[in-house]
């Protein structure tokens, strides 16, 4: 158990790095020969990513967007281009590429954690005289690291802050940053109340150094004299595509949680809310969100579901019986002790990020509250946006066919059932 003392050293560490990312900011000094664009110009990063990936095609179709800055890190000794990771990050998604060799689509590898992310002169005054607007979506997505591990993520946002305020336009480019949940996770709130869209803070964070690296970066973005919106987004689940099948990435730890189920045969049931959000949905709000004056958003599913529907599909598409929580979790204790350690591991990939996850899927083991102790979010301002989109405002309840997607796309992979040697 965390005692005052680590947790005032842990904020105090939180609070330096944000006075160290957030001394001399540059005036920002306008070229009067240069003049906004008629459209908007978009730099988004982390477009290889499942968020981004959505990102990046909601901008494509938006005829207000003239131009997209598709903005990458670099792979170093890899072979494959940024192209071809692009492509790639579609296909899982089952998304088009074809417009990605478009003109209106410029896909960018950079070092973001650089002075003007380490662009060539020539693409950086292009990037000065025409951004509007800066999506900042790339992160490193790991419940398990430190805070000090996110340093480079940390030192991109005062990178795009520095970009921002380096342009020649009459006002600077607008950041939107892709924050989490995670950043409030410990939020002290009573079940009834929500946390709302402001700055929080710091031990709301302290649920690990990922969410403490959001608030940092949520405090950079304050103090910085940039107009800035932050969007909080909870947890992001797959979306149905044309194929029938909801991509959700396998390293996150609900598919986790359904492999290691098939492992052990049964599933946990309970009555637990779930507020999780397709992840097209999500991108749909940030392209939207990009040109509102609100400071803070947050984002999660307007119309909650049940952790007892989501179990109660899973049982039937998968054959798994329904246990209770305590019941499961003994389960998977007992084929990770000992020498079934080594034989279960790949098997049972919940139990490498089980010490990362707080008391597991409580609330008080699915009984009620939230999927996993999220806290509710206040949404008064993310809800007038929501309201001016009618496929966000008609966004329908997560029910069992996205259940039954999630499940198809895992059995197509080959990440629940590999195929055999
Ligand atoms: N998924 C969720 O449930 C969820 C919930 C709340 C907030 N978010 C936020 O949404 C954003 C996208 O998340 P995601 O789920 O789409 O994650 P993801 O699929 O892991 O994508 C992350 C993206 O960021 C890039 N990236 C990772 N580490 C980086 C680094 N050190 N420097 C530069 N780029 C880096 C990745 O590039 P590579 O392709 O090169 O790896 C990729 O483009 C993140 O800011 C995340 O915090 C996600």
């Amino acid at each position: 158990m965390a005692t005052t003392s680590d947790t005032e050293g842990r904020m105090r560490v939180m609070r330096e790095a944000v006075g160290r990312h957030t001394r001399d900011f540059p005036l920002h000094a306008p070229d009067e020969s240069v003049k906004l664009p008629e459209k908007d110009v978009v730099l988004a990063t982390g477009t290889t990513g499942v968020v981004g990936a959505r990102i990046l095609h909601e901008l494509m179709h938006d005829d207000s967007v003239a131009r997209i800055y598709a903005v990458n890190r670099r792979h170093k000794g890899q072979m494959d281009t940024l192209l071809e990771r692009q492509k790639i990050a579609f296909a899982k998604q089952d998304l088009p590429s074809d417009y990605l060799q478009s003109e209106k689509v410029i896909l960018v590898e950079a070092n973001m954690d650089e002075d003007g992310l380490g662009l060539s002169p020539a693409l950086l005054g292009e990037v000065r005289e025409s951004v509007t607007h800066i999506v900042h979506n790339a992160w490193r997505v790991d419940f398990g690291l430190p805070l000090a591990s996110f340093e480079p993520n940390i030192r991109s946002v005062r990178c795009i802050v520095d970009l921002a305020l380096s342009s020649h336009l009459p006002t600077p480019a607008r950041i939107l940053f892709v924050s989490s949940i995670a950043a409030v996770w410990l939020a002290n709130t009573s079940p009834h109340a929500s946390v709302p869209e402001e700055p929080a803070p710091p031990d709301f964070a302290l649920i690990n150094g990922y969410g403490q690296s959001k608030w940092v970066a949520e405090m950079i973005l304050q103090q910085s004299p940039l107009q800035s919106t932050i969007v909080r987004i909870g947890q992001v689940c797959g979306a149905i595509g044309s194929n029938g099948s909801a991509y959700w990435n396998t390293v996150e730890w609900f598919p986790r949680v359904v492999k290691s189920s098939v492992t052990l045969g049964c599933f946990p049931s309970g009555n637990a809310r779930i507020s999780w959000i397709p992840v097209d949905a999500v991108a749909r709000f940030l392209v939207r969100a990009r040109s509102t004056s609100s400071g803070f958003l947050h984002l999660v599913h307007p119309r909650p579901a049940s952790w007892a529907v989501l179990a109660r599909t899973i049982s039937v598409a998968l054959g798994l019986h329904l246990v209770p929580y305590i019941e499961w979790r003994a389960k998977l204790e007992g084929a990770t002790r000992g020498s079934k350690a080594n034989t279960n591991r790949g098997r049972l990939p919940v139990a490498k990020i089980l010490p990362l996850l707080p008391p597991m899927l409580s609330s008080r083991d699915l009984g009620a509250g939230e999927a996993m102790d999220l806290p509710n979010l206040d949404m008064t301002a993310a809800s007038r946006l929501l309201a001016l989109d009618e496929n966000l405002l008609g966004l329908e309840q997560v029910d069992e066919r996205d259940v039954q997607a999630w499940v198809q796309a895992w059995k197509e992979s080959g990440f629940l059932y590999p195929p055999k040697l």
